[in-house]
């Protein structure tokens, strides 16, 4: 059923669907890393397109920035197209010195400071979490790449120019590895429409130590390393 946010046709998106946040991102990915990908929705400048990965029909749609954005299309693409499986491959910024420039961090739980969490169960913060098999096939696929893998918490945070240290300090002081603003709606829309989620990030800048900026032929061999571990994900 079309949405006020996506004109696609039931059927038009596959089960599997990779979420970028930014709009051209989820068009270069449908260029070149699906197969015989379709444009199938543009609504507010955000694209959904559909086309296959090694066989399976897939598809990609950008989630926009931040809890609501992300919120009001991954329930839609749950609740009214059929969607299964939602892999965000994204950035996040890095709270924890474990975490580097370049590195990629899987979201094994996301912390927020949004009321996301307590919005569904009275009285009940959710613990947001994300798919255990897509958890593990994501772990599985990054162990085969030459590049550090970290799998652990991340902060979703409602707001970019928070400029709290005393935050940043606290998520650190529990083992919070990188910051961003999306994984915890994910996970909690998965959870109340009973579907699957992950959160795949490439870390792009660093909150503590800096680190550098990335030049553009890093960036896409980092960003194409993330997608091959999101679409491992998915396919799980
Ligand atoms: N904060 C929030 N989201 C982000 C950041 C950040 O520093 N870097 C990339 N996404």
């Amino acid at each position: 059923m079309p949405t006020p946010h996506n004109t696609a046709q039931p059927g038009d998106i596959a089960p599997l669907v990779l979420m970028p946040g930014d709009p051209r991102r989820a068009a270069r990915i449908a260029d070149e890393f699906l197969e015989d990908a379709v444009q199938v929705s543009e609504v507010r400048g955000i694209g959904a397109y559909t086309g296959s990965y090694r066989g399976t029909p897939m598809s990609v749609m950008a989630s926009g920035m931040g809890i609501p954005s992300i919120s009001i299309y991954a329930t839609e693409l749950f609740r009214f197209y059929g969607v299964r499986r939602i892999c965000r491959v994204g950035t996040c910024g890095g709270i924890s010195d474990r975490v580097a420039v370049r590195d990629v961090i899987i979201a094994n739980a996301a912390h927020t400071n949004s009321n996301v969490a307590r919005l569904f169960v009275p009285d009940v913060t959710l613990s947001l979490a994300p798919s255990f098999d897509m958890l593990r096939a994501a772990v599985d696929a990054a162990r085969t790449m030459d590049r550090p893998v970290h799998v652990g918490p991340v902060f979703s945070s409602d707001f970019f120019y928070l400029d709290r240290a005393d935050v940043v300090a606290g998520l650190e002081k529990v083992g919070t590895l990188g910051v961003e603003m999306e994984a915890a709606a994910l996970y909690a829309c998965a959870a109340i429409d009973g579907a699957e989620a992950l959160a795949v990030l490439t870390v792009s800048d660093h909150l503590k130590n800096g680190g550098g900026d990335m030049s553009a032929e890093e960036r896409e061999t980092n960003f194409q390393a993330s997608l091959r571990v999101a679409a491992a994900a998915l396919l799980a």
